[in-house]
């Protein structure tokens, strides 16, 4: 596996640090930073050693930035770096190695540089896990696709990673949903679609129970017939589980979203009292105003706000369930980590299961991966026109048609089944691709025409590249079958996108860190600019030799890796569009 670029600055810069005509003392844990300059003007890379060191030097920081130049031997690797503003430096690879790179990368198929992680872990990922008979929206489309794309990176990464829906099976919807089923149930509708029909039903009623009181009553009533195992109501919600899970799977079809596991909450029904027990006798928890509570009094965000674990009427709570799904992942799917991919809103409730997991001495790494919502062009919670929360099969079909009446224009032509094919990859790509491209935490604009553009940090966009690069080689009536060789690198153009190739290998590495799939959208963004620019600047048909040979090359690795960083992302690339 090469070097990535930066690690080789740093060992240089070492060995230059130790060499400065004038003596410094650094703490032995101190990492030089080293980045990717804005603008390559500037040469490839970039640090600020000079002026930390100068900090703590008391020197002028051009001063210690020239020592830094004069000291560093970057052997045939790097030409002299140079001092750049307050006192940067700034490193520049020679030709060669660029060159070579390249020809490496071509060669490396599989991992395009990347490198595997050296501490594999097994990661339970819980994502998506919408609630059984009640809409799925676009809130869990964040989760959905944040999620998949996660545990796709971290599998690619080298981890082990077990997915599990922990779809909300067990609620107190199902009060409703039961009394619905028996009074307000419309047989044909429940075979025609059976999704639909659940949740006519729980709408309907909830409708009726916020204006009747009996209503509401008889519900809570079959809620605990449920609960108590009425063997009618039970058979009755097992149905009802089975056609949602058969809807959903529809959803993660189209997605091309896959889980591992569905344990969703009813499957702990059985873990609850023991654990509950178990917390009451380690003294963890404790009996207040007849419900069973824990306490977080050494915490001082916490200090108020205790977390219920069982009701005074005896239930149990979705904090109990989690405590228990925690206990299960660790001890029977050996978890060392398990992410949450779940939205800002229940921040309170994760920091309050995590905090009585870690006092029972779960020694798993436990995070919650939080985000914002998805807003409408108003700025307000993205709602149909009559007033709905938007349903994700529908906007998903209507990505799809959307993307098709697109191509429809771009390329007529083309046969019926490719378009269609086209049309649903560039669709739920371009879903995809809007909710990755953010961070997170944002609350981002659903806005059709803003994530359908070709122009712009898009899915459409990026896919356009790609399909580019494939373009080449369908005139050119030939694979790029040859490994890399020798290649040569003469234009400016040519060294940037050689360059940011290179660079995936420093990408992918770190999204994991703070859970940022978004840089890798930006990464690949920069990728697919390059390319264009490489493309106005440089013909690659009409060359030939050497010349062609690289340039060739360089399509073809841009080709895979904007694959490859797409399908990172859960996003299929097609050949043409
Ligand atoms: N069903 C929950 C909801 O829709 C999300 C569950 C997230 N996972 C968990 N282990 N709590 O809000």
């Amino acid at each position: 596996m090469p070097e990535p670029f930066p690690d080789l600055i740093i060992l240089h810069l070492r060995d230059a640090l130790s060499r400065l005509p004038f003596a410094v003392d650094l703490p032995a844990n101190f990492v030089p930073k080293v980045d990717p300059t804005q603008n390559r003007a500037f040469g490839d890379y970039q640090t600020n050693t000079a002026m930390v060191l100068a900090k703590v030097l008391k020197r002028n920081p051009r001063e210690v930035a020239a020592a830094i130049c004069e000291a560093f031997d970057g052997g045939e690797i790097f030409e002299t770096p140079e001092i750049a503003g307050p006192g940067f430096v700034n490193f520049r690879l020679a030709t060669g190695v660029l060159e070579k790179r390249v020809s490496d990368l071509l060669d490396d198929t599989e991992r395009l540089g990347v490198p595997r992680t050296n501490a594999p872990k097994t990661i339970v990922l819980d994502f998506s896990a919408p609630n059984v008979a009640k809409p799925m929206h676009v809130g869990h489309i964040r989760s959905t696709i944040i999620g998949d794309g996660l545990g796709r990176i971290a599998k690619f990464l080298g981890h082990r990673v077990i997915s599990d829906n922990h779809i909300g099976d067990w609620g107190t919807q199902f009060g409703m949903i039961l009394w619905g089923w028996k009074h307000h149930l419309d047989e044909a509708a429940l075979a025609r679609d059976p999704v639909e029909e659940l949740l006519r039903i729980y709408r309907k009623v909830n409708a009726l129970a916020k204006e009747d009181e009996n209503v509401l009553n008889t519900c809570r009533e079959e809620l605990v017939k449920l609960q108590s195992g009425d063997a009618e109501n039970l058979a009755i919600w097992e149905h009802c589980v089975e056609v949602s899970k058969e809807g959903l799977q529809k959803v993660y079809d189209l997605l091309d979203v896959r889980f591992d596991h569905w344990y969703g909450e009813s499957f702990y029904n059985d873990r609850l009292l023991p654990l509950v027990e178990d917390l009451l006798g380690s003294g963890i928890a404790e009996v207040s105003e007849g419900a069973v509570c824990v306490f977080f009094r050494d915490n001082e965000h916490l200090a108020d706000k205790p977390a219920i674990i069982r009701k005074q009427d005896g239930g149990f709570l979705y904090a109990t369930t989690d405590l228990a799904t925690i206990d299960f992942r660790v001890s029977e799917l050996g978890a060392d980590a398990i992410w949450y991919v779940v939205g800002a809103p229940q921040q309170l409730h994760f920091e309050q299961i995590f905090s009585i997991a870690h006092r029972r001495g779960c020694r798993a790494d436990l995070r919650h991966v939080a985000f914002g919502s998805i807003l409408g062009k108003d700025r307000k919670m993205l709602k149909t026109r009559s007033g709905e929360t938007v349903q994700l099969a529908d906007v998903l079909k209507e990505a799809v048609d959307r993307a098709r009446a697109i191509i429809e224009e771009k390329n007529p032509s083309l046969p019926e089944e490719e378009k269609a094919d086209i049309a649903h990859a560039v669709g739920i790509g371009s879903v995809k691709y809007a909710e990755l491209s953010q961070f997170r935490m944002t609350d981002y604009i659903f806005d059709w025409d803003t994530m359908l553009s070709l122009k712009g940090n898009t899915a459409p966009y990026l896919i356009n590249a790609y399909v580019r690069t494939r373009a080449i080689f369908r005139k050119l009536g030939a694979e790029f079958d040859q490994g890399g060789g020798n290649l040569t690198l003469g234009e400016e153009a040519e060294k940037t996108l050689a360059l940011k190739l290179a660079q995936y290998a420093e990408v992918v590495p770190v999204i994991l860190e703070d859970f940022r799939p978004n840089t890798l959208s930006a990464y690949l963004y920069e990728v697919a600019t390059a390319y264009h620019q490489f493309w106005e600047a440089c013909p690659v048909l009409k060359t030939e030799g050497d010349t062609r040979h690289s340039r060739l090359a360089l399509c073809e690795l841009t080709g895979r890796v904007l694959r490859h960083g797409l399908g990172l992302l859960g996003i299929r690339v097609p050949e043409r569009m």
